[in-house]
Parts: C-alpha cells; sequence; structure tokens
C-alpha cells in the first residue's frame, strides 16, 4: 500500500483508480514554478505491505524524479552545521559556501553523477567522490588524503538482486554460525566449520563450548557475518543505508531516520533553517526505484566476427581464473525485497522499526521475467561478482593500493570484486576510475588477482582481444 499526499504527473491517475491506496489530504499548494522538488513529500508514509504492479510504478515514479531532481535550497539543501559524516557529525566552523567540490555538498542531483549511459548508471572521474570516514576530531573540509578516498561512480542497475543476494548470504552465514555453536556446546568440544554460501567461501569460524567464537579465519567478510555489498570496498549493507548517506553527503539535506530528533535532538541538525528535510517515506521512494532498475543484459555490438570473439573470449574468462572472483551468476531463492531490509542498524530505518514492511516482488517486472533460472526454480543473477572483499596489490603490483585512510577499519588493500555486469557501458574503470581500458584494470590486478592476472598477460593477443570483446558484451540498455 501506499498513501499519497499527492504523486508528479501521470501517475496520479493510476492512483485514483487503484483501489489499495489511501489519500492523504493534499498537504502543498505550491504554484507549479516555485523552486521545490516537488516529489519530495508526495507520499505521507511509508509503503507497506505487497505492492501491486501499478502501485509499484507509481512508487516508482516518485523515486525516479527524486533521483534526477535538482534539489534546491528550498528543499534543504546544504549543510551549514553538519559535515557529511556517517555518523551525524557537528562542523566545528559553519561554513558559507552551499557546495564544496570534495567534502560535498557536491551535485544538484544523484543523476549528476550516476548517468552512464543514462540515469542510474555510473559516471566518468569528473563524478568521483571523496568518501571520508566520520571520525569527529577530523576536519571534514580538508583537501587531504589522509580524510578521504576518491572513488568513481559505480552504476546501480541490478542493485536490488545484489542486496537480495547479501541479505540471503548474510542469513546463511549466521545461520552456519548458529549451528557450529550448537554442535560445540553439545559435544562439549570445540567445533571448527567452513563458512560457504553460494558456493563462495569466506573463510573459517570456530565454535568453542562455553558459546564464544573465533573470529580469526574469517575471510572477506565482516565479523557480524553480514555481506554488505554496496560501495566498492563492500562496507555498506543496503541501498536504503547508502541513500540516506548520499543525501547527507551530496546534497546536505537529512533524512528524519538518521539525522532527526530521535537521534540528534533536533529536527534542524544541519541548521540551514529547514526542519525535517526528507521523510522516510521520500527515502522509501528513491530506494524502490533503485531497486527495481533492471539487471544489465549481454547484447551483441553488430559488427562483424564479434558474436565469435566474444564466445571464445567467454572460455578465456573462466581459463584464466577470473571467474573465481567474478562469478558468472549465483543464485538466488526469493524476488521478493522488503524495505526496510533486515539487516540494518539504527540510524537506517530497518524492519524492527515499522510495524509493517513494504514487499516489492521484483517477479512483476518485466526484466525480471528474462532472467535465467536453474533446475531448482532460483533465479541465476548474472553479476558476475562474489560481493566478497579481497587483496588486490602484492610487491608487484599495486595500483589498487592507492588509498591512505582505511575505511571502516577494512585494509587499505582489499576491496570488493567488481560486478562485471555493465561493464562495457561504464569506463573509465577501477575504483579510482584510474584506467582508461579493460586492458589496464585486468593488469592492475594484484594480491588475489595476481594468478589470473598473470595467465591473461602471458595470452595471446588474438586470446585477450577475444576476452576484451566478451567483456564489452556486458550492458546496461536503456
Ligand atoms: C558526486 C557524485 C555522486 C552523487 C551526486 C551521487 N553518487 Fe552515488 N555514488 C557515487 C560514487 C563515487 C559511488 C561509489 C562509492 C564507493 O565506492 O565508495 C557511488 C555509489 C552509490 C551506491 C552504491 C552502488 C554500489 O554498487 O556500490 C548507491 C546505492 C548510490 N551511489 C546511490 C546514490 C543516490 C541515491 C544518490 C542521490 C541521493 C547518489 N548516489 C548521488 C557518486 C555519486
Ligand atoms: C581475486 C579476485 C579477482 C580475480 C581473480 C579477478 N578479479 Fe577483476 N576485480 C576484482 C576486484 C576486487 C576488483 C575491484 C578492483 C578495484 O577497483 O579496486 C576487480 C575489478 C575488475 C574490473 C574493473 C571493473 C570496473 O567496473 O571498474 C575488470 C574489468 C575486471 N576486474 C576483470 C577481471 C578479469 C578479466 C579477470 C581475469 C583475468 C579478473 N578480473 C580477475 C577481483 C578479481
Amino acid at each position: 500500500m501506499i498513501t499519497a499526499n499527492r504523486i508528479p504527473g501521470a501517475a496520479s491517475l493510476a492512483l485514483v483508480l487503484g483501489l489499495h491506496l489511501v489519500w492523504a489530504p493534499a498537504v502543498l499548494a505550491d504554484e507549479p514554478w516555485a523552486e521545490r522538488t516537488k516529489a519530495l513529500g508526495a507520499l505521507s508514509e511509508i509503503p507497506s505491505g505487497v505492492l501491486s504492479r501499478s502501485e509499484l510504478a507509481d512508487l516508482t515514479a516518485i523515486g525516479e524524479a527524486l533521483f534526477s531532481a535538482n534539489f534546491t535550497t528550498q528543499d534543504g539543501v546544504g549543510r551549514p552545521q553538519a559535515t557529511q559524516a556517517i555518523d551525524p557529525t557537528r562542523r566545528k566552523h559553519p561554513r558559507e559556501q552551499v557546495f564544496f567540490r570534495t567534502a560535498g555538498p557536491d551535485a544538484g542531483s544523484c543523476a549528476a553523477c550516476h548517468n552512464m549511459p543514462v540515469v542510474g548508471g555510473a559516471g566518468d572521474f569528473v563524478t568521483n567522490v571523496f568518501a571520508s570516514e566520520g571520525f569527529e576530531s577530523a576536519d571534514f573540509d580538508s583537501l587531504d588524503p589522509q580524510f578521504s578516498n576518491e572513488r568513481g561512480t559505480n552504476h546501480l542497475f541490478g542493485a536490488g538482486l545484489v542486496e537480495l543476494l547479501a541479505r540471503e548470504m548474510s542469513f546463511e552465514l549466521q545461520s552456519i554460525r548458529g549451528e557450529t555453536l550448537a554442535q560445540a556446546r553439545a559435544g562439549a568440544v570445540a567445533v571448527r566449520r567452513k563458512l560457504e554460501t553460494k558456493g563462495v567461501a569466506f573463510g573459517f569460524i570456530t565454535a568453542e563450548p562455553d558459546g564464544s567464537v573465533n573470529l580469526d579465519e574469517l575471510d572477506g567478510v565482516d565479523t557480524d557475518l553480514v555481506i554488505r555489498p554496496f560501495s566498492q570496498k563492500g562496507v555498506m549493507t543496503s541501498l536504503r543505508q547508502f541513500t540516506v548517506n548520499a543525501m547527507n553527503q551530496h546534497h546536505g539535506m537529512q533524512p528524519d531516520e538518521r539525522f532527526g530528533a530521535r537521534w540528534t535532538g533536533s529536527d534542524d541538525f544541519d541548521g540551514d533553517g529547514k526542519p525535517n528535510e526528507m521523510s522516510a517515506a521520500d527515502v522509501s521512494a528513491l530506494v524502490a526505484w533503485q531497486a527495481t532498475l533492471p539487471a544489465p543484459v549481454r547484447m551483441l555490438p553488430e559488427a562483424d566476427g564479434w558474436a565469435e570473439a566474444a564466445a571464445r573470449g567467454e572460455d578465456r574468462f573462466s581459463d584464466f581464473g577470473c571467474t573465481t572472483c567474478h562469478r558468472p551468476a549465483l543464485p538466488l531463492e526469493s524476488l521478493s525485497f522488503s524495505d526496510p531490509g533486515p539487516l540494518d542498524q539504527a540510524g537506517t530505518l530497518n524492519d524492527r522499526q515499522v510495524a509493517v514492511t513494504a514487499i516489492y516482488d521484483f517477479s512483476l517486472l518485466d526484466w525480471a521475467a528474462t532472467l535465467p533460472r536453474d533446475e531448482q526454480g532460483r533465479v541465476l543473477v548474472p553479476l558476475f561478482g562474489d560481493l566478497k572483499r579481497h587483496v588486490m596489490t602484492d610487491n608487484q603490483i599495486d595500483a589498487l593500493g592507492n588509498e591512505l585512510l582505511s575505511q571502516r577499519f577494512v585494509e587499505r588493500n582489499l576491496f570488493q570484486t567488481a560486478e562485471l555486469w555493465g561493464v562495457g557501458s561504464t569506463g573509465p574503470y577501477g575504483h579510482r576510475n584510474d584506467f582508461t581500458t579493460l586492458d589496464e584494470i585486468i593488469l592492475a590486478h594484484g594480491g588475489a588477482g595476481r594468478e589470473a592476472r598473470d595467465a591473461y598477460a602471458a595470452a595471446t593477443d588474438a586470446n585477450k582481444s577475444a576476452m576484451i570483446a566478451f567483456l564489452k558484451t556486458l550492458v546496461i540498455i536503456p
């Protein structure tokens, strides 16, 4: 169900006709030319229950309008008294300018960066972002790379499927922990078990009979066994968490669910004179649009020989060992996306904080019907990734070890395997958008990627180019 104040554009008709929708009295009679974002405040409550196809369409239309909107100071852009830190943090010295290229606010809209080849996509080097940690003592307007890591903009197509995979994997890892503990207790001996989910191994845990767990042998996942599929470091749990971060960082628009009176004691934490800048319902609409963006596809460019080269190249991709990390597909049990989700902590709305979550059934979406399934009926999500962090540098090859500051206390040379679906549409490459060709970013793989990289480097030119031909068939289509 969605409860609307008003719906932008054509969606309103569908809403009036929809039976499950509850209208709140229209609260805003803004002139059509008012310099406010019309889609803000369109919903009076967060959506709840299972949404029908048309409700989902109405909701995502609001989300799309928010993602593309050029937010203004009338909406609440700017945060003169607050920093971009993920945890609400006040600024030591108030800021006069609204925009600031490094510390943000750094853009008018989400789409200002995520637009390649279409809105929701990736971004060129010029859209790089300086991701910084929320250490309270840091001077957040500094240009010093000690305080921030420069990252390229990645695309959001298929992001809902990625979050669903991560949730299922987190639950499976957590249930392995539970079983291991139970075994240790029952047998009164320490039990060591492999942590593996969907064919991806995350090291080992050892449970002691006294109920303690040794996590020293974890590999590529946090100690709470939650897979965090977002950001190139793999440190953000959900689209919702990321959206709340991004609204504050890029626009100085502070969602109530983190910056509101409940947690900060103020309904205008950033001190710009605009209280309650963004409701949880606005965030829900943004999340719904991102979560339902279609998965990237395979498409053969019309050029002689491409089909044959790509077929050969796909085999080489596997022979070189690229598929050990860039898994062609991971199986997904359920296409039911709940928001707010189960794994977020306070500061991002989560399913413990609401009476009824909203359920977006992706199988209602045309693009989802085209996804392949395995013999057990599970959707095979063709992401070319494993949602795991790997060491990407060694003594000889360290181009990807360029960051000075650890993010969320993850080692500086660890990055989450980039999902390669869409890679044919999203150059330049690498977490800082440093590499103009696929060949260059492949040769930059060190550490755990070294063996595959060396196999590629040693291959004949014909085989290398066939593999590039294959990668270029993985595209985002408008
Ligand atoms: C100034 C450019 C810029 C703007 C504006 C921007 N983003 Fe991003 N976005 C990025 C960059 C850069 C990353 C990669 C961050 C990283 O890897 O640490 C990213 C990553 C993301 C991700 C994670 C994707 C993934 O697969 O890891 C989400 C979700 C996202 N952005 C949503 C948004 C939303 C929603 C908005 C608007 C509220 C927004 N972004 C505005 C640059 C931007
Ligand atoms: C040990 C795991 C691992 C192996 C093996 C591996 N990769 Fe990667 N790959 C990664 C990680 C992690 C990244 C993200 C690196 C970064 O930007 O920090 C990445 C990034 C990439 C990118 C850049 C994507 C983008 O959007 O910027 C491409 C292309 C790529 N890999 C191709 C390959 C190919 C081809 C092979 C085989 C020759 C390969 N990889 C082997 C882990 C791996």
